[in-house]
């Protein structure tokens, strides 16, 4: 998912087309991912009105910030597609507007997953560790 996402953000590296087809299989990904962390998402959703842990409920938050950031970044750039979209004969009407949010969606995408794998970087480690030894 990182790596895709740091691919994503080299759009004039990688170019639109390819940039726009990643960012569209990144959709799967990201479902995967929730998929994945399913049992994190249910305990913790009843956990953050019972129990009061700041470290816990600041760590939903930005679980829950980064999920309607990347929600946004991906709909925008589905909004001003260029290549990908026109492709499957559908032509969306993006204009400035779902450009400039775009670009802030994947600004903020970058700070949000930086502090998601801060956060989570003992479990990174211990998931790492458990495949290698
Ligand atoms: C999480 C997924 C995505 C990320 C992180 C991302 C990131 C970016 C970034 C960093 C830019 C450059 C913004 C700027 O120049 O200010 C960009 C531009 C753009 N993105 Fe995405 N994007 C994503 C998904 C998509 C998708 C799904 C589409 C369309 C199907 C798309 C279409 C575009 C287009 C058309 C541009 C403008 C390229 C240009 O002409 O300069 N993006 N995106």
């Amino acid at each position: 998912m990182l790596i895709g996402l740091c691919a994503a953000e080299a759009v004039r590296l990688a170019g639109v087309p390819f940039h726009e087809w990643l960012g569209l299989s990144l959709i799967a990904v990201f479902l995967i991912h929730l998929l994945l962390a399913w049992t994190w998402i249910e305990f913790h959703t009843t956990q953050f009105v019972v129990r009061r842990i700041t470290r816990d409920r600041t760590n939903y938050l930005l679980n829950a910030g980064l999920f309607v950031v990347m929600v946004i970044t991906i709909f925008s750039g589905i909004m001003i597609s260029e290549s990908a979209l026109p492709f499957m004969g559908l032509h969306p009407k993006g204009n400035l507007r779902w450009r400039d949010l775009h670009s802030l969606g994947a600004n903020l995408v970058i700070v949000l997953a930086g502090l998601h794998i801060a956060l989570n970087w003992d479990w990174i480690l211990k998931a790492v560790r458990r495949r290698v030894t």
